[in-house]
């Protein structure tokens, strides 16, 4: 018998979470998703998708609830900024990477792998 499986789609990647439709998180927009315990805020940054830990690492702020301006986004309790794509802290108070996660984009669908 023939080897089909060449012939299948891809089987989906069990480790990505669908956490939201791409149409819920417009560009320049932040909304927040909790996968396994883990509070998420998703960042569209002109059409592109990351993914990083809602918590700011200087003193616990919503990340969620801050201004995403491009690639930055600026905690709304003492100001810090962070780079949504690599995590890196660029502004103080803040030094610390906030932790960032894999996003995959599949139709309307957004997904995260949080480990
Ligand atoms: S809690 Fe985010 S800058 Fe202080």
């Amino acid at each position: 018998m023939p080897d089909l499986s060449e012939l299948r789609p891809p089987a989906p990647d069990a480790a990505f979470t669908l956490i939201a439709k791409v149409s819920e998180t417009p560009p320049g927009r932040i909304t927040v998703h909790e996968v396994d315990g883990v509070r998420i805020a998703l960042c569209n940054v002109n059409g592109r998708f990351y993914a990083i830990d809602d918590v700011c690492t200087h003193d616990g702020g919503p990340l969620d609830q801050g201004v995403l301006e491009d690639n930055l986004v600026e905690c709304p309790r003492h100001g810090a900024k962070f780079d949504v794509e690599t995590g890196r802290a660029v502004v103080l108070p803040a030094v610390r990477p906030v932790r960032t996660y894999p996003v995959q984009v599949e139709g309307d669908d957004v997904k995260v792998n949080v480990g």
